[in-house]
């Protein structure tokens, strides 16, 4: 039996094909688009996960014809996607359902066009009036799209079907600004039409997490305080800001990676099982633990919080540049490219744990996200290390003390390890690829809500005032290729801990 015609593998391509629909790109120009949303899309052609009538319409200010706008997108499938290059074939078929239009987004004769492209688009391709909006521009131009969708009747759809709209990430800057934001979508588009995107939760080794908690009997009633000294969880990436200076200026660690994908990691090793697996059950319950976070106030940032800038260097053995002397990033810069926070969650579950995020950029070579919870340790021995790594040689693995051969009693660590690909042999497939296809098909289990979003915010901001009031005075305080700053051991040291070494 061939794996098409597996009904196991059939049924779930039936429950997993959304309606009929046409995606709207804002910023189909810029990266993103070609380097992970269309190839994601062709990979679900691939997998025949989209549906008959589908098509894209990339929207960006620069005029280029739809022609043009395909190659483009086929240099990018050729250059990223996870199956490349492009079979000749499906892409004929596939290129078909991508379309260009040219606008500004601030301009509301564009949207008129608009509106008339997606008409014209629904009655040639059969995509039955459902919309979904992409906001895949620079953030600042988030509020002009939301309001002039709005504006122009796009929150509704012309033929009855349904309209959604993913909000790429950041989604603001700090409190203020992403309540703001909020303010803003929700003056357009109600809360089930919004789709908050944080591409971690579409991660397959993030989801197991879930899993592995609530379908393994034997983990959740170890799973608190009274069986778990403290958590770990590091995003250590080996690359520098990557020609993305200007933006990274503008956000630095704690924006970039600590606010939404690492909370969001924090907020499901954490949470209590939901009382459904759907959208609203899972998430109450991711922000309840973001309401049982103790805040850090500003004046205790230096207790709890470590910053870190990464100066000249090696990566992999290449001499590499210090943050200071990128492109596009101040001589006198105080952007933090690494930092680490230590959390409390006063809940009954988990009083007296602490949680440790970190994040860096230019740490060693290897890129490693692990999320650690450490045993309580019996006496003399060391304690048992449970590791959930997310990426890369995705796994799982427990740390356990055994005897070691010999008439002595003597107990050694040794580990038993799960390796997703040597278990089931499968890439899986690429964090938009589904969450392209859950938004699609309406489901936004993995997407974050507005009140999410704003707890999140509620915790970074009092740290970014804390920091904007004593500026640091020791950057850059890592040399590129080493694990991040000494205060940052330091921090670990005072608790009686140390940062796992990956
Ligand atoms: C992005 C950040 O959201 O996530 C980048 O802006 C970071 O700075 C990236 O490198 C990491 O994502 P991934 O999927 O490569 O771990």
């Amino acid at each position: 039996m061939s794996e098409s015609q597996n009904p196991l593998r059939e049924g779930l391509r039936m429950q997993r094909t959304p309606q009929p629909n046409t995606v709207v790109i804002f910023g189909a120009s810029g990266d993103l688009t070609k380097r992970k949303l269309v190839p994601a899309f062709y990979n679900l052609e691939l997998e025949r996960l989209l549906p008959t009538g589908f098509a894209v319409l990339g929207v960006a200010r620069r005029d280029i014809s739809a022609i043009e706008f395909r190659k483009q997108m086929l240099d990018g499938i050729n250059s990223f996607s996870r199956n490349r290059p492009a079979n000749q074939n499906l892409w004929e078929s596939f290129s078909q359902s991508l379309d260009y239009l040219a606008g500004n987004f601030d301009d509301p004769q564009a949207y008129q066009r608009l509106a008339a492209k997606l008409d014209q688009i629904d009655d040639e391709r059969g995509t039955a009036g459902n919309r979904l909006f992409y906001l895949a521009t620079s953030p600042e131009y988030f509020p002009t799209i939301l309001q002039q969708l709005g504006a122009a009747g796009l929150n509704e759809s012309s033929r009855g079907g349904w309209v959604r709209v993913i909000i790429e990430k950041p989604f603001g800057h700090d409190l203020a600004s992403a309540l703001d934001l909020n303010r803003v979508v929700h003056s357009a588009f109600h809360e089930d039409q919004i789709y908050r995107i944080d591409h971690y939760l579409g991660k397959e080794t993030v989801q197991n997490i879930l899993v592995f908690r609530f379908a393994n009997g034997i983990f959740e009633p170890l799973w608190n305080r009274n069986f778990i000294d403290h958590v770990q969880i590091t995003v250590a990436e080996s690359v520098g800001v990557e020609g993305r200076g200007g933006y990274y200026e503008t956000s630095g660690a704690i924006r970039d990676m600590i606010q939404n994908h690492i909370m969001q990691l924090l907020t499901l090793v954490a949470m209590e099982p939901p009382a459904a697996m759907d959208a609203n059950a899972v998430r109450d319950e991711k922000v309840k633990v973001l309401r049982s976070l103790r805040r850090i106030t500003p004046d205790q940032v230096s207790n709890y919080t470590v910053r870190g800038q990464y100066g000249l260097g090696s990566s992999g053995g290449i001499p590499v540049l210090g943050y200071r002397d990128e492109s596009k990033v101040a001589k006198e810069s105080v952007t933090e490219t690494y930092a680490a926070i230590k959390f409390h969650i006063d809940n009954w579950r988990w009083a007296g744990v602490p949680f440790y995020l970190r994040s860096g950029k230019r740490l060693p070579k290897f890129k490693q996200m692990p999320l650690q919870l450490f045993g309580k340790a019996a006496e003399d021995s060391d304690p048992n290390l449970l590791t959930l790594r997310i990426q890369p040689d995705e796994g799982i693995s427990l740390r356990f003390g055994s005897k070691v051969p010999g008439q002595a009693i003597n107990i050694r660590p040794v580990k038993m390890d799960f390796h997703y690909g040597a278990s089931f042999g499968v890439e899986p497939p690429e964090a938009y690829e589904r969450l392209l296809l859950d938004g699609m098909l309406g489901d936004a289990t993995l997407f974050t809500r507005a009140d999410e979003v704003e707890a999140a915010w509620s915790h970074i901001n009092p740290i970014l005032d804390g920091w904007r009031e004593s500026p640091p005075t020791d950057f850059p305080n890592y040399e590129a290729g080493m694990w991040g700053p000494a205060s940052s051991d330091e921090m670990m040291a005072r608790d009686g801990r140390r940062w796992r070494r990956l």
